[in-house]
């Protein structure tokens, strides 16, 4: 009986998992962490609010649970969100001057990449940076706002002076379908990235996925052609509304989309259990409210090779 975290590593690939440090405490919910998982993601305990409440006051207590958990479990860590609009304390959002956001967007990224400095495989540095729709332009956030369209390029300069090592990723979701403007628009700014040299390894495609944005049929294609560019890509929080066979097969395809895509280095998973879940009501997850693995398990479990 192989797990989704070996049978990934015998394709060359991590198999993770998004952590809410205060359910470690159940017995349950860590032994099914511990078992299938090779990678761990903070699903809230890292982002800005958590880190860094008010001004220049950091508080890693809760977020460094979640590492040493990994540490101990010998689980790689992504580093979810260094800059994002949202999960963004009150006295970030009402800063007025462009100098002043910058310094504090800047020493935020410097802070807490060193703080975890050689223990972080990759980072989404930037999280959710362009508009739904079909306008392909940068979200409206304080950062766009004070700094205009350079703020990316910029968190991703510091990123890198913080921690060369690690993978610097920009992080999205609705960008699994090649023909839409969003997709096009991260395309085209990942594009000028690496063409100027601007820091960039990494494109994390978030994958939440429901009747309405269902996996598309070749997402293979998107995936390879990020990858073209010359970064890493990875599927970072997947999940995928449904049940039984439809959801089974759907999780199968992301699954094999990843292997077929060389570049393509591991799958996250946006929970443990389906009681957990930011949306619950819609049983996106791998294991059900008991732990017990679901048919859409077997189905990943399998396009991994494992059985
Ligand atoms: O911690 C407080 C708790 O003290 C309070 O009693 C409770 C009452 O509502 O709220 C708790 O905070 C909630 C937090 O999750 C922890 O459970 C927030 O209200 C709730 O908004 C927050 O939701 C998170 C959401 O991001 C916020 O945008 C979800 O758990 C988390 O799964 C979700 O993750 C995001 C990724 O970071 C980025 N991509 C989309 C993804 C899904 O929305």
């Amino acid at each position: 009986q192989t797990t989704l975290g070996d049978a990934a590593a015998a394709q060359g690939r991590y198999f993770g998992v998004a952590v809410a440090a205060g359910r470690l405490g159940e017995p349950d919910y860590t032994a099914t962490l511990n078992r299938e998982f090779n990678s761990v993601t903070a699903e809230n305990s890292w982002k800005w609010e958590s880190l860094q409440p008010s001004p220049g006051y950091f508080d890693f207590s809760t977020a460094d649970r979640i590492a040493e958990h990994a540490r101990q479990q010998g689980m790689e860590l992504r580093g979810h969100t260094l800059v994002w609009h949202s999960q963004l304390p009150g006295w970030v959002e009402n800063i007025g001057s462009a100098d002043e956001l910058r310094a504090v967007m800047n020493n935020h990224i410097t802070t807490v990449m060193e703080h975890y400095k050689g223990q972080v495989r990759s980072w989404d540095v930037v999280n959710e940076a362009f508009a739904d729709g079909g306008s392909g332009a940068r979200r409206d956030s304080v950062f766009q706002r004070l700094l205009g369209d350079g703020w990316i390029e910029e968190a991703f300069r510091t990123a890198r002076a913080a921690d060369p090592d690690a993978t610097l990723c920009y992080n999205d979701y609705n960008t699994d379908a090649w023909n839409t403007a969003k997709t096009q628009a991260v395309y085209n700014m990942v594009a000028d990235f690496v063409s100027r040299g601007v820091p960039i390894d990494c494109v994390g495609f978030q994958a939440h996925f429901n009747s309405g944005n269902p996996v598309p049929e070749n997402y293979h294609v998107t995936l390879q052609n990020f990858a073209d560019l010359g970064v890493e890509v990875q599927i970072t929080e997947l999940d995928i509304a449904g049940w039984g066979d439809s959801q089974a097969q759907q999780y199968a395809g992301v699954t094999l989309a990843c292997l077929a895509v060389p570049q393509c280095s591991g799958i996250t998973v946006w929970g443990v259990t389906d009681k957990y879940s930011w949306r619950a009501e819609d049983t996106p997850l791998l294991f059900d409210g008991d732990y017990n693995p679901k048919q859409a398990y077997h189905a990943v479990l399998e396009t991994l090779g494992g059985s």
